[in-house]
């Protein structure tokens, strides 16, 4: 199964990759958890993804290519995986296609979750993250047993860097010009399907399992 989930930031694609992955075994290989993981130790590719991330700009595609092919020759991803927040521009379609093709493979389903713009904001002002094991939660609607603790490991939460009020609108519009004409770019796949992406965390995991395998 090799699944693409695209959306906007805040629809839910992390929250969504991550029970596709304990259902089905497959890798969820998210970009943004990579570089997160690259900034944090201080990485030659984290200094220069540092600057574009905390202004909300993608990461030039070159670099984001790079890792994905690394993660293609290393993963075990006879199965699949699930692509949280890649591709992004349609250059890295064009790249990520070539790449699976060089192997034999291609994209099986890229599911597409739809939020509205108030709605994304939400989530994205009350989201907390484990800066040990990178779980996230939402003050809200998706708490964790202990208030600012994970349930995982015990750690603080904290917001992302990212998600502060002077950040978020630079990165909906970046979706909107760089990400969203991926859309169309799918949609005479055969393989494209829209899910909407407000209810429960629970009722949009029924209904990309619905997309996954029908
Ligand atoms: P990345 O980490 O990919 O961020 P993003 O795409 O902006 O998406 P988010 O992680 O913010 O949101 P999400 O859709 O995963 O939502 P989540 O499940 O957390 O990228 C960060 C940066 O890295 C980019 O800005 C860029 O600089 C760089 N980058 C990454 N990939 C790149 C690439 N390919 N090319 C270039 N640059 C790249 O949910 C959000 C919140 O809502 C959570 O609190 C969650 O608990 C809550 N929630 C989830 N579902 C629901 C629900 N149904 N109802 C209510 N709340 C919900």
């Amino acid at each position: 199964m090799r699944v693409i989930l695209l959306g906007p930031p805040g629809a839910g694609k992390g929250t969504q990759a991550g029970m596709i992955a304990e259902k089905y075994h497959v890798p969820q290989i998210s970009t943004g958890d990579i570089l997160r993981e690259e900034v944090k130790i201080e990485s030659e590719l984290g200094k220069q993804a540092k600057s574009y991330m905390d202004k909300g700009e993608l990461v030039p595609d070159k670099l984001i290519i790079d890792i994905i092919v690394k993660q293609l020759d290393e993963d075990d991803s006879g199965n699949g995986y699930i692509m949280d927040g890649f591709p992004r521009t349609v250059n890295q379609a064009v790249a990520f296609a070539s790449a699976l093709s060089e192997r034999g493979e291609q994209v099986d389903r890229v599911i597409s979750i739809e939020v509205e713009r108030d709605e994304l904001i939400r989530r994205l002002n009350g989201r907390r993250t484990c800066t040990e094991c990178g779980v996230r939660y939402h003050i809200h609607f998706d708490p964790p047993r202990k208030e600012g603790v994970c349930n995982e490991c015990g750690t603080k939460l904290i917001p992302r860097d990212d998600d502060s009020e002077e950040t978020v609108p630079n990165r909906l519009e970046v979706y909107r010009k760089q990400t969203e004409p991926l859309i169309d770019y799918y949609k005479g796949s055969g393989v494209f399907e829209a899910v909407d992406g407000v209810g429960s965390i629970e009722e949009i995991f029924k209904r990309v399992e619905k997309a996954l395998e029908g």
